[in-house]
């Protein structure tokens, strides 16, 4: 089933590439079609010499296990479609990011990708890739930046969606309680995609209902250790100010924050509701333990699509600007059937 839906974006994708060369950004030699296919393009100077396409790619950091999934995922994926990948961690530090990207232009890389640890301070890096002429794949989080031409697609969950989604589960569950509802949030790193769409997207689905009220909320970096931390600092409040809800942006800082809770005397799950984003195993294995009560997907298992769009990019088809992977919510009813088939 989830195989069929990935199958399908995958089909989407070869489907809507047409023969432009145009990617944005510089016109790209279209050289053929069928190479591209094994993650080769013919040399110009003839067929004997085949070139690798070398995929330069700046991963934001490893704080969670989401991230562990991706990085891994995006590496099976480059050795599968036989493209070269030369991957560097950030250690969630954007100047790292800059570095990395400078060394991909000096080696002269074919394409280069990015996680961007943060939203903002994009434009004159990507500025100087496009100076060198590579093309850009924007992947997992998103830049602000006012000239869209930077770079070529955007592949990447809807986190605002996400945010609309954990709301909505929270609505519905808490929907025969009378009276104010509390909701402790505990976002993920300041100034980063997911936290800031995750927030928008929840407060949206709650704002014109009076009964909802989020009374604590602070980053916790997407950390289990920092989840834990910050849900500490939350129960050290007066016992009346304690959440009856608790919205994770995501199944690390979560499961965290379960310990921090136990350590009250609390039940994680039922003296206070839990929601959180991803879908990790660990998650669902929480959920049939009755500590979480629901989990959105955000699915980090984007290797594949980044290589189907360097070779598309690779040989001059034009790429949809946004690329949104399928995803859906599960709640502890559903934990135990699908917690087998989770591959992260
Ligand atoms: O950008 C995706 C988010 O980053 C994931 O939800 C989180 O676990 C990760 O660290």
């Amino acid at each position: 089933m989830k195989m069929g839906k990935w199958c399908l974006v995958l089909l989407l994708l070869l489907l809507s590439g047409c023969s432009s060369a145009n990617t944005g950004q510089r016109q790209i030699p279209l050289r053929t079609a069928a190479p591209a296919l094994s993650g080769q393009l013919l040399d110009e100077d003839g067929p004997a010499a085949a070139k690798r396409i070398v995929l330069g790619f700046s991963q934001l950091g490893s704080e969670s296990t989401w991230r562990e999934a991706n990085t891994a995922s995006i590496q099976e994926a480059s050795a599968e479609a036989g493209i070269t990948l030369i991957l560097r961690n950030a250690e969630q530090d954007q100047q790292k990011q800059f570095d990395a990207i400078r060394s991909f232009i000096d080696s002269e890389v074919d394409i280069i990708a990015i996680a961007p640890v943060v939203q903002t301070g994009w434009e004159a890096i990507l500025e100087e890739i496009k100076l060198a002429g590579i093309p850009v794949i924007i992947l997992d989080r998103s830049v602000n930046v006012q000239d869209s031409s930077l770079y070529v697609t955007f592949i990447g969950s809807d986190f605002y969606e996400e945010g609309v989604k954990a709301a909505k589960y929270m609505i519905d569950k808490m929907r025969h309680d009378s009276g104010v509802i509390t909701i402790a949030e505990l976002q993920g790193t300041e100034g980063s995609t997911p936290s800031i769409d995750r927030g928008r997207g929840f407060r949206k689905m709650i704002e014109d209902k009076q009964n909802f009220r989020i009374t604590q909320s602070k980053p916790a970096g997407f950390t289990k250790s920092g989840g834990r931390e910050v849900m500490r600092e939350f129960l050290q409040q007066p016992e009346e100010e304690w959440p009856q809800v608790l919205y994770a942006h995501n199944d690390d800082m979560a499961i965290g924050a379960v310990e921090a809770i136990e350590e009250a005397g609390l039940k994680a799950g039922s003296d206070i509701i839990i929601i959180s984003v991803d879908g990790t195993r660990r998650a669902f294995e929480q959920m049939i333990e009755g500590n979480i009560n629901a989990v959105v997907e955000c699915n980090p298992l984007l290797g594949p699509l980044l290589m189907q769009a360097a070779k598309e990019i690779m040989s001059g088809r034009t790429l949809p600007k946004r690329i949104v992977p399928p995803e859906d919510i599960f709640t502890q009813e559903l934990a135990g059937m699908e917690v087998e088939n989770r591959k992260y």
